[in-house]
């Protein structure tokens, strides 16, 4: 899903935490947002999943321009932490999909392909509040997935987890990605990581876009000194 970014103003007590006049997101394209602690990559994800009021300016969604609630059920966020229910891994996996009344064998079916793509075969009888951070996040994305968004954002999806768990993520997003065509933004201030995984990078500050390339170009020859300074490590965050 095609996802245009125009004229963006967030404000929060009179303070600008975000000016964006235009951004836009492609159809299967994985796109790497990046920026120091408080730049506005979670609020820019939030107003993009309609979590998050924006003070003025519009996001349009598709190709045919629509707003929000005309694509909801087509767009999942999955955050840093995820609230997992008190049951098995299997009925997390089935609860967004449950609730839209889809025919039990293909439910099963596209449950068990992600709880195999994310290695979870072994766990799905047992309670999801027992597993460690790592295999509770790869059930949030199994459940995000068999959703079948059109628009998966992922805010900070993967920090602080075991490698293993970011190393089967990282190749099921792309898989994922291949197979559906659907657009991808994904939050991280890992700049090893938004190597691996980006088409197309963007490095946020203060709000503001502050650098938007082809992968290659960004990363290898990027414009701005801000740029060079974050991918080289002198920006703390
Ligand atoms: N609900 C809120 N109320 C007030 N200020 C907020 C709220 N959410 C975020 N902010 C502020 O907005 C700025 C951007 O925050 P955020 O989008 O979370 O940044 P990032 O995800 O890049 O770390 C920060 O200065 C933060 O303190
Ligand atoms: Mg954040």
């Amino acid at each position: 899903m095609r996802v245009q970014v125009l004229n963006l103003v967030k404000e929060y007590d009179g303070v600008r935490v975000l000016d964006i006049e235009k951004l836009s997101f492609k159809e299967g394209r994985f796109h790497v947002l990046m920026g120091p602690n408080g730049s506005g990559k979670s609020t820019l994800l939030g107003i993009i999943a309609g979590l998050v009021e924006a003070n003025t300016g519009r996001i349009l969604y598709s190709d045919r321009q629509r707003d929000f609630q005309a694509v909801r059920r087509d767009i999942t966020l999955v955050m840093q932490r995820s609230y997992l229910f008190n049951t098995s891994v299997y009925n997390n996996i089935i609860s967004g999909l449950k609730y839209r009344g889809m025919n039990k064998s293909i439910l099963r079916e596209r449950a068990l392909k992600w709880a195999e793509a994310l290695d979870l075969n072994l766990f799905l009888h047992r309670n999801a509040r027992t597993l460690s951070g790592g295999e509770r996040q790869r059930v949030a994305l199994a459940r995000a997935l068999v959703l079948k968004p059109g628009l998966l954002l992922l805010d900070e999806s993967t920090a602080n987890l075991d490698p293993e768990s970011i190393i089967i993520i990282e190749k099921v997003l792309r898989d994922f990605l291949k197979e559906s065509g659907a657009t991808i933004i994904f939050v991280t201030h890992n700049v090893f990581q938004a190597k691996r995984l980006a088409d197309r990078a963007y490095l946020l500050m203060d709000g503001r876009v502050i650098e938007a390339g082809e992968s290659k170009e960004f990363f290898s020859n990027p414009d701005s000194e801000l740029t060079r300074g974050f991918l080289g490590g002198e920006i703390v965050y």
